[in-house]
């Protein structure tokens, strides 16, 4: 059987190293679709790195409040088109001192902090009332920019965790109130089922309240901006708080 580069069965492919098998048709697939041998590892090391086009960042001028940089920042993912330019990963760590990590969406940032919802019962919302302290990363590859958050996090009063949840699509507040976040599920079907009386109930009594949704802020104990520049490397800058200021300091790459 002949597979070609990314198709899901050349992972199952026997082959023979150094010798590519004919093509099919001549000229045919095109790069960067070819027939290839390369290793895994060689792949990657050929994937393009940032463009010649990144934004300028000039540390010198950078504004003494973070919160100024960082809505800058997000507002230059918006307008580059970036999808999803407001996730981030988020960063526990569990009873074990092991590290935990997943996608979320920034809700907001606050005069407080930046602010993400979830569900009250699953791994992060037990990692995170036992240890409360987190890191936050936003990468905006198309702009070659990086931001780093740690600090502490606090769960937000019920009203503002009632107030995220009203404003959410049905569906999503109908799958926030189905099971246990991060337990195992047993029947992809029987959730289904479950998902669709679950939307039928929002529908039908919206103001009702998920319980287990909450809202959550990462206070900033530092904040790092990362930005690659086009043949001047990569500029690392670390606010840090102290008081009501933010003295800010270059770190090296
Ligand atoms: C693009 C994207 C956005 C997501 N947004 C959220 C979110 O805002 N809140 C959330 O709890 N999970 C969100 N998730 C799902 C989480 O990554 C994760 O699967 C889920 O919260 C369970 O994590 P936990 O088991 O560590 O608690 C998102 C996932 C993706 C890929």
């Amino acid at each position: 059987m002949k597979a070609y580069a990314r198709s899901p069965v050349r992972a199952n492919r026997v082959s023979t190293p150094g010798v590519s098998p004919p093509s099919p048709i001549d000229g045919w697939p095109p790069a960067p679709y070819s027939l290839d041998m390369t290793s895994l590892r060689e792949r990657l090391r050929a994937l393009p790195t940032f463009g010649a086009d990144l934004p300028l960042f000039d540390p010198d001028t950078a504004p003494a409040d973070p919160d100024e940089l960082f809505r800058s920042w997000l507002d230059d993912a918006i307008s580059a088109g970036i999808r999803f330019p407001h996730a981030a990963t988020l960063a526990t760590t569990d009873d074990e001192a092991r590290p935990d990590a997943r996608v979320l969406i920034l809700k907001d940032l606050t005069p407080r902090g930046y602010e993400f919802a979830t569900r009250t019962d699953g791994a992060k919302a037990h990692q995170l009332e036992a240890h409360p302290d987190a890191a936050l990363v936003f990468f905006w590859s198309e702009l070659g920019r990086q931001v780093r958050v740690r600090g502490e996090v606090h769960r937000a009063a019920p009203a503002v965790s009632a107030a995220d949840d009203a404003a959410r699509a049905p569906h999503a507040r109908a799958a926030a109130r189905l099971g246990v976040q991060s337990m195992p599920l047993t029947s992809r079907t029987d959730y289904i089922a479950a998902f669709e009386a679950e939307a039928r109930a929002v529908l039908a009594d919206p103001a009702s309240p998920t319980r287990t949704w909450a809202v959550h802020t990462v206070v900033p104990r530092t904040i790092e901006f990362f930005a690659s520049t086009p043949g001047a490397g990569q500029i690392r800058l670390r606010y840090r708080r102290d008081g009501e200021s933010w003295p800010r300091e270059l770190l090296w790459p």
